[in-house]
């Protein structure tokens, strides 16, 4: 089954506003498509409120997660907090968390190895820069990232998003070719560390996606889904990538 996941960031937004966004999210939706599982990532602030707005056709996920579960960790977020508020999904290692706020690859591993200690199943973010592009690094960048991640973690439940540092927020998305390239990479990295439990992973793009363009991720770009940024604080657009992504745009009532 695809997923699609929607990462609302920062927006300037109080909770109202979000819940607003939430209601006009599930107006969009109905009826909801089948053969897609559909997440929202508000920001952590919405959480509650928003849980009570989506139904059972839309899951809920955090934008990030602090690696222990407790503690004199002042201003953090840990997962046993975001399963309280009904979240099932978690996403980790965004590239504006690495590049803004100094996250590294040993804090996403032990990211991922909270969610799972939880029953969250991470989002993991991969994805280059345009010099590691342009200097022919990106299948080496991919690979490295993936596995600094899950390290000697055995097998679990993970949706991977290759995010393209080039394409987020420029509206610049990757054509299908670079998208069925990098994803091929992260598969391989994948199968390398847990062999044929890899098939399960879903592997994302996230970068631009608009309802225009997302028929050719999952089309030639092979993809099992989209991450979308901008795009899903337009309840239309969200809904319309939503619907794009079920299998044969059946709805169930
Ligand atoms: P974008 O963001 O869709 O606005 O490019 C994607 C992301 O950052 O996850």
């Amino acid at each position: 089954m695809r997923l699609v996941a929607g990462n609302w960031k920062a927006p300037r937004q109080s909770v109202a506003q979000a819940v607003a966004l939430a209601g006009a999210c599930s107006g969009a939706l109905a009826p909801m498509p089948v053969g897609v599982q559909i997440v929202v990532c508000p920001p952590f602030t919405a959480l509650p409120a928003l849980r009570a707005v989506f139904g059972e056709g839309v899951l809920l996920g955090a934008q990030d997660v602090f690696w222990e579960d407790g503690g004199a960790y002042t201003g953090e977020i840990t997962a046993p907090m975001l399963v309280d508020v009904g979240c099932t999904h978690c996403i980790v290692g965004h590239s504006e968390r690495r590049r803004l706020l100094g996250e590294t690859d040993q804090h996403v591993a032990l990211k991922l190895q909270a969610c799972w200690r939880h029953g969250l199943v991470p989002i993991l973010c991969v994805g280059e820069t345009l010099q590691e592009r342009q200097a022919g690094r990106t299948a080496a960048h991919l690979t490295t990232q993936v596995v600094a991640a899950l390290g000697s973690s055995a097998p679990a439940p993970l949706a991977i998003a290759y995010e393209p540092i080039w394409a987020i927020g420029t509206g610049r998305a990757a054509s299908a070719q670079d998208c069925a390239e990098g994803l091929g990479t992260i598969r391989s990295a994948l199968v390398s560390l847990w062999g044929t439990a890899a098939r399960v992973v879903s592997c994302l793009y996230g970068g631009s996606v608009t309802p225009e363009n997302c028929d050719a991720f999952w089309g030639a770009g092979a993809a099992n889904g989209a991450l979308v940024g901008g795009a899903s604080l337009d309840a239309l657009a969200f809904a319309a990538i939503c619907r794009a992504a079920a299998d044969g745009g059946a709805s169930r009532a």
